[in-house]
């Protein structure tokens, strides 16, 4: 059975039908790319799954693990191993980060019937996943992501990700923002936890990112619907070409 098994969704955002018809299949111990133009849905696809409010599925399915996703609240879906690191991610002042994470952490692991993460425990877990991600501890006592350079938002999503152990990560244009240091202190957190029980959905402009993380599968999405699926070639050939030639075919066909 596939990790995730996305059937005919579509979705519309304040009366405004943004995807229509999308389909997406993704095993365990894969790594997908999705790239298309701004404005494409790709980003829509991440909020919907992460069942954020105002975005609703009008047709089809998301099954992750067989089970039907949209049905549920979004803490069930993380605790079933959706995780999604945002494009833009959100500021919660008055929450520090280290007490965001292990309250997130163990919450997780209770609705798994997993034993909680004691004090030391969680520190020391923590203390192994920030060194290698190089995030400063100074950082992890403000408020979440209050202040946080627009990288440093960035490892910290991927900070997250690795105390979660998710299923299945999808990312958000993880790399927008990212120095060259940091794209690659970031792509190695990433690869790091790729496994053969965990799958990643990586959405992305840039075949920069995907040079350090080098996908199965990549697919184009365009206007709603996925246009185009190939290897980790066609993401070259995208940066070569442009999508002028997929906006058409979507055009045609919609
Ligand atoms: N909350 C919203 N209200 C109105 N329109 C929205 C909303 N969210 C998304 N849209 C519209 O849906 C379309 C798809 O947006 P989405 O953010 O999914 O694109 P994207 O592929 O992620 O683009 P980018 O590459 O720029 O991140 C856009 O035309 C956008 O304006
Ligand atoms: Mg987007």
């Amino acid at each position: 059975m596939p990790l995730l098994e996305i059937k005919n969704l579509h979705v519309s955002v304040e009366g405004r039908q943004i995807l229509n018809g999308l389909d997406l299949t993704v095993n365990k111990g894969e790594v997908h790319a999705i790239m298309g133009p701004n404005g494409s849905g790709k980003s829509t696809l991440a909020h919907v799954m992460a069942g954020k409010p105002g975005y609703e599925a009008t047709q089809g399915q998301i099954l992750l693990d067989g089970e039907e996703v949209l049905t549920t609240q979004p803490d069930e879906r993380a605790a079933k191993g959706l995780f999604l690191a945002f494009q833009y991610p959100m500021e919660i002042p008055g929450v520090a980060t280290i007490t965001f994470l292990r309250t997130a952490m163990n919450a997780q692991r209770k609705k798994r019937g997993q034993p909680e993460f004691t004090v030391p425990e969680f520190q020391k877990r923590l203390n192994e996943v920030a060194g290698k991600l190089e995030i400063d501890r100074e950082m992890l006592r403000r408020g979440v992501n209050v202040g946080f350079s627009g990288g440093e938002k960035k490892r910290n999503e991927i900070l997250q990700m690795a105390l979660l152990e998710p299923k299945l990560c999808v990312l958000d244009e993880t790399d927008s923002g990212l120095d060259i240091d940091a794209l690659k202190i970031v792509s190695e957190g990433v690869n790091r936890l790729r496994s053969p029980e965990r799958a990643m959905v990586v959405i992305t402009h840039y075949q920069r990112l995907l040079s350090h993380i080098v996908p199965d599968v990549v697919h184009v999405l365009s206007r709603g619907r996925i246009v185009r699926t190939g290897g980790k070639e066609l993401a070259l050939e995208l940066e070569a070409k442009g999508y002028a030639q997929y906006q058409d075919e979507a055009a045609l066909a919609s």
